[in-house]
């Protein structure tokens, strides 16, 4: 046969196109986009479903190192499958750089960490916590140029956090280099201030953390980022914004015609600060600490802030949806209840799991609601983090030549969350009994398919940790 796969009676949906097609793969790769296709050595009947580019997560942290005593919840294998289940193809963890360490030192123990393991694709941003003369020097431009290409920096976090003049001389090195930079803004001291204040009044519990992130802290160091970022004339990607005050300050960055790019995740759209005080759903039952669950930097806001996101991406203002999975376990002495968590909000690991529930939740708040359109969901969801990251055209479409990462959806059925059918290595789902109409059943990864119905197919090792290549362009002198 002509072909190895053909996907039949689908209506294919792309960033900038729905129609009705089938698709034909070869070797990997998608060869053909047509009426039809007739030659095929496996037929995929897929009608009523909509066939799109298999989802791009390009903030997921796996295996990450969390800090003493604290375990993260997911290995590769474990989080590339629940990806895969939930509808991705490729996903983007992060290798840190420990303080006083070597980053070339870090991105060979990830990627050793995730080689032989993966159900899907993986590219590895870097994280940059000490960028001293030899990194910014040496280590930084040859691991951009072996493929490494984006990096993210911190503004809080005592272990990650840079200071004003490294993120300027770290843009001033992306610039140089075309690299990629992801900016986790929010402002170190004010959270360190409000911190102590809260815990010499008491305020322990993990609705602290709420309390001592205010959308005013993330506003600040956005502010502070994008002016950086006009100084050096260095595009950057500000991530995981999660209200209104940050989305306002990019608008306003964007008007003024900045290259200021933007990130948001379902947490920001979906739940509340109130979550994070324990409250039983509605039987009255009441437990502080439950709230840790929830915790997540920046912390997730109010039901205004949530409309301000929503209204930000209906307007093109954000590129990427992404889930920021960060996965912890929730009754676990290395996870969310470890012993300092238990004395203070401070210590409770930052992060939730999401890698597997970020497309559904998405389209059903999304797309199933009427807020965005299908191209936009497929944009927000693929097509623009392959093009920010360095993996377009090669991932993030559906046309001749793209390797062949689809999943089909079927639009009209309705699901439940719960954590009892996820795949993740965390005990709980911050999503848990969340309904959502949509619901990826087919992921097909390089033709092959890896996920069917909740059931992952693949072998660990199918996915392969990608290279990248900077766009000659985006290297310009500083
Ligand atoms: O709380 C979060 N998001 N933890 C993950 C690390 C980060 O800042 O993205
Ligand atoms: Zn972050
Ligand atoms: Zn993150
Ligand atoms: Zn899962």
């Amino acid at each position: 046969p002509e072909f190895d796969l053909a996907i039949r009676g689908g209506t294919v949906v792309t960033a900038s196109d729905t129609v009705r097609a089938d698709v034909g793969v070869r070797g990997g790769r998608i060869v053909a986009v047509a009426e039809t296709i007739a030659d095929a050595a496996r037929v995929i009947d897929a009608s009523g479903l909509l066939v799109l580019p298999g989802g791009i997560d390009s903030h997921v942290h796996i295996a990450q190192e969390s800090g003493p005593g604290i375990v993260m919840a997911d290995d590769f294998a474990s989080a590339t499958r629940a990806a895969a289940a939930g509808g991705n193809t490729c996903v983007m963890p992060f290798a840190v750089q420990p303080r006083g360490g070597s980053l070339r030192g870090a991105v060979d123990a990830y990627r050793a960490r995730a080689e032989g393991q993966c159900h899907v694709d993986v590219a590895i941003h870097m994280i940059i916590s000490d960028p001293t003369e030899a990194v910014l020097g040496q280590e930084l431009p040859a691991l951009v140029a072996d493929g490494y290409t984006s990096f993210k920096v911190f503004m809080t976090y005592d272990d990650l956090v840079l200071n004003d003049r490294q993120l300027l001389d770290v843009f001033h090195v992306a610039r140089r280099q075309g690299a990629r930079v992801m900016v986790h803004a929010e402002g170190y001291d004010a959270i360190r201030y409000l911190s102590d204040r809260l815990e010499r009044a008491g305020e322990t519990a993990p609705y602290g953390h709420a309390l001592s992130r205010p959308e005013v802290v993330e506003r600040e160091a956005a502010h502070r980022a994008i002016s950086h970022a006009e100084l050096i004339d260095l595009p950057i990607v500000i991530v995981h914004v999660s209200g209104r005050e940050a989305t306002e300050q990019i608008a306003w960055a964007q008007a003024r015609g900045l290259k200021i790019r933007a990130e948001t995740c379902p947490q920001y759209l979906t739940l509340t600060a109130e979550d994070m005080k324990g409250l039983g759903p509605d039987d009255g039952s009441f437990d502080p600490m439950a709230g840790a669950k929830y915790v997540c930097s920046p912390p997730t806001r109010d039901v205004a802030s949530q409309a301000a996101v929503w209204s930000g991406i209906r307007r093109g203002i954000f590129d990427v949806v992404s889930s920021d999975h960060c996965p912890f376990r929730y009754d676990d002495p290395q996870g969310k209840l470890n012993p300092r968590g238990r004395t203070s909000f401070r210590w409770i690991p930052n992060g939730i799991p999401g890698i597997e529930t970020r497309l559904p939740v998405f389209f059903s708040e999304g797309v199933s609601t009427g807020r965005i359109s299908l191209n936009q969901f497929a944009a927000l969801t693929a097509t623009n983090h392959a093009k920010l990251y360095g993996l377009y055209p090669r991932k993030g479409s559906i046309a001749p030549g793209f390797d062949a990462d689809l999943t089909l959806w079927d639009p009209n059925r309705r699901e439940t969350i719960r954590q009892a059918n996820l795949h993740h290595g965390s005990d709980y789902t911050p999503w848990e009994g969340f309904s959502v109409t949509g619901w990826p059943v087919v992921t097909i990864a390089g033709g092959q398919v890896i996920a069917e119905d909740g059931r992952v197919l693949s072998e660990p090792g199918r996915g392969r940790v990608l290279d990248r290549a900077v766009d000659p362009a985006e290297r310009r002198d500083a």
